[in-house]
């Protein structure tokens, strides 16, 4: 691989798209939020720092309750700081995320100006969807774990009692299911939603 394909902020990449061709959208979204899928499976080749800060940035412009931009991303990178948090991600999630060259926590700020913050946790949700679909743009794989231990990941981590800890994202780019662990291999394929019609309710419960 030369330098330039390391440190380039790369086009967008077929390879989550052809992942996701099973897809359909309903209504016509574009393909970007159809097409998105967390795969389990990632390339052994780094992620550029360029192209990571352009991932967070894209987090960075999303709204936000006030403006207040609750959000917080712990990131870990190098072996140190990747290794730290293997320790806190539990066996069933380490089994494929241990392959994941950049790992990050979620945080959100539960208050603004020693006044709690009702938005902090919807706002930071809006960040996630955002590093998903950018990282997604450019050809690279996000995966949100939820199984990790957070009293071990704060303490570790030195993180703040006023953070609330969210989901690590497992970011890298795409790498072959043929190369996880037996038991993920079957389930490592984009997921289905059920109909829109099922999420819609038109004017209120009461009709
Ligand atoms: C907050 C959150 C926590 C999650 N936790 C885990 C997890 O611990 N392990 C895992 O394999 N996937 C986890 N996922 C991934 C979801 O299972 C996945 O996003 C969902 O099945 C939809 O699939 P898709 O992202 O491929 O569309 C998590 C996703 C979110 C948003």
């Amino acid at each position: 691989m030369s330098q330039s394909e390391l440190t380039a902020v790369p086009t967008p990449a077929k390879a989550a798209a052809e992942g996701a061709l099973s897809r359909k959208a309903e209504h016509g979204a574009d393909p970007l939020f159809v097409n998105r899928w967390s795969s389990r499976a990632f390339a052994d080749r780094p992620v550029a720092e360029e192209t990571l800060l352009a991932i967070l940035e894209a987090a960075r412009w999303a709204p936000s309750s006030n403006n207040f931009q609750p959000w917080r991303f712990v990131v870990a990178r190098d072996a140190e700081q990747l290794e730290r948090f293997h320790s806190f991600i539990v066996p069933g999630n380490l089994e494929w995320a241990a392959q994941a060259p950049v790992l990050i926590l979620l945080l959100s700020s539960v208050e603004e100006d020693g006044k709690p913050n009702g938005a902090h946790a919807f706002d930071t949700g809006a960040a996630w969807a955002a590093i998903a679909l950018q990282a997604s743009l450019f050809g690279l794989n996000t995966r949100a774990i939820g199984g990790y231990d957070r009293v071990k990941a704060r303490e570790l981590l030195s993180i703040p009692a006023n953070f609330e800890l969210h989901a690590v994202i497992a970011l890298g780019y795409p790498g072959s299911t043929e190369l996880l662990p037996d038991k993920f291999k079957d389930r490592n394929v984009p997921s289905g939603r059920r109909p829109l019609d099922e999420s819609i309710i038109w004017g209120g419960f009461s009709g």
